[in-house]
């Protein structure tokens, strides 16, 4: 050790136990992380003394986006790890010495009291979101949690390019409360970046894929950890978001339908970044087109048909398009294909829409059809959705995406709202996780029969049976929320 303190940095081994020699590169990022860490130091301890207005508070910002930005020039993003006392910058470990010791101590512990193990930087940070995050480094930790604490306070910022990992103890409890906030939070961040992505196509600003990313990396880890929570906000279908939403539903359907599909971590990332970017060819239509009242004339419908090409024109434009799948941007084109090879847009040579393409459809199919838009009055009850998709196959989906679909949301999805034979009404919070009991899901109980709200609401699962080994109750019919006032999302959150 004595020797490593004093060797000059660009001597220094890249890790202490391999010892292999820095490249150029290595050095030079080492370097530049040793000041950014440095820099963090700096901006937290000014944070703390200081109002954000004072000049020392000014400058100590302005270091730190330098700092910050001498790394961007020359990497994709900024991982910084905090393991066991050292610092790693994108994999590259930083070089303690006396003069580093105290303050890499410092920004450690800052991080660690959080249960932060990882911070990540993005290019486009602004000034804003670095205050907003060391400001909540610098607050004092929650008592439980801490992780938990930080992410869901976090989330409430409009913090979009800097992220935040656990260190190896903070990991969230996959259950109950925590996990249903982390959940909305994961989705109220992907709508956020949705809408960010979209927008900024729209009005010819360069997008950076970077938190696109990040987000769908966000839900494949919810849908692999916390399916439940995650796929039961898909019902919280906000009318004026309604594209944004739209896009991240389809995305986190087609995430679980890889995932009941057996695909691997990888697969399921790349599907879901297809899925999130489905429909990024609308924003090259005409907005008037987009936002219609009523439904579409045939010319305008030929228009709207334009809009699977147009979206794979807009990924290739969109940046770091080296890193994105080709398979991921042809779901832009196909997911209105059917497998009879109709639908639009129609190749000149035959050819089977891809499977991730085929997912997709399903997925796009069964949130589109199921949600209020402008030129869709009445939604349909979703088992009716689902009956309709599997048993007519004009409608040109694959029956076994299908199968596998009504197999992960149950006959009557999530967010059904339905009229028990009690003639209580319930909203289905949960699919059967029983295969044979797809038909009886687990409901919430919110009105009792004679139309009185039952507070709190009652969770009754419908594959119960009494002692004769009839089920205690069944689904008599669904029926559409809005009749009673009911939002469904409020049942999620
Ligand atoms: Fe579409
Ligand atoms: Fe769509």
């Amino acid at each position: 050790m004595s020797e490593l303190m004093t060797t000059h940095p660009a001597d220094a081994p890249r890790h202490a136990q391999a010892s292999p020699l820095l490249t150029a590169e290595d050095r030079d990022l080492q370097r530049r992380g040793r000041d950014l860490v440095f820099a963090l130091a700096g901006a937290l301890r000014a944070l703390q003394l200081y109002p954000l207005e004072n000049q020392a508070v000014v400058e100590a910002l302005s270091s730190l986006e330098a700092a910050a930005q001498a790394v961007l020039g020359h990497e994709d993003e900024i991982v910084v790890r905090y393991v066991g006392d050292f610092f790693f910058v994108n994999d590259v470990r930083l070089r303690q010495d006396l003069a580093s010791y105290a303050t890499f101590g410092q920004v450690g512990r800052a991080l660690e009291r959080h249960g932060i193990g990882q911070l990540e930087v993005f290019h486009g940070v602004e000034r804003g979101e670095w205050t907003a995050l060391l400001s909540l480094v610098n607050a004092e930790p929650a008592e439980a949690e801490p992780f938990a604490a930080f992410f869901d306070r976090l989330g409430r910022t409009a913090v979009l390019h800097l992220a935040v990992g656990p260190g190896r103890d903070g990991e969230p409890d996959p259950t109950g409360d925590k996990a249903r906030q982390i959940a909305k939070r994961t989705y109220a961040q992907t709508v956020a970046v949705a809408r960010d992505a979209m927008t900024g196509l729209r009005i010819g600003r360069g997008v950076s894929l970077r938190p696109v990313k990040r987000a769908v990396q966000a839900i494949v880890d919810q849908v692999l950890t916390n399916e439940a929570s995650i796929v039961g906000l898909t019902t919280l279908r906000d009318y004026d978001e309604y594209t944004f939403t739209h896009s991240v539903n389809v995305c986190i359907f087609s995430v679980a339908l890889g995932k009941k599909l057996g695909f691997d971590k990888h697969q399921l990332y790349e599907l879901g970044l297809g899925a999130l970017l489905h429909d990024v060819g609308k924003v090259r239509m005409r907005i008037e087109l987009i936002n219609k009242e009523g439904p579409l004339t045939a010319d305008e419908f030929q228009e709207m048909q334009q809009h699977p090409a147009e979206g794979l024109l807009s990924l290739f434009e969109m940046r770091g398009l080296s890193e994105m799948p080709l398979r991921a941007m042809l779901v832009a084109y196909e997911h209105h294909m059917k497998v009879d090879q109709t639908g639009y847009p129609q190749s000149i040579r035959r050819r089977e829409p891809t499977l991730f393409g085929r997912i997709v459809a399903v997925a796009d199919g069964f949130d589109a059809a199921t949600t209020k838009r402008s030129y869709q009055a009445q939604p349909w009850p979703a088992d009716k959705v689902l009956r309709e998709m599997r048993d007519n196959p004009a409608r040109g989906f694959d029956p076994l995406v299908v199968k596998a679909f009504i197999s992960m949301t149950g006959i009557y999805p999530v967010g059904s709202v339905v009229i028990l034979d009690t003639y209580e009404l319930a909203v289905v919070v949960q699919a059967n996780p029983n295969p044979e009991a797809l038909h009886q899901p687990i409901v919430r109980v919110l009105f009792d029969p004679l139309g009185v709200p039952v507070s709190p609401p009652r969770t009754l699962d419908l594959s119960e049976t009494d002692a004769s080994g009839r089920p205690r109750h069944s689904i008599i019919k669904t029926t559409d929320p809005e009749r009673y006032g009911i939002n469904v999302g409020d049942y999620f959150v």
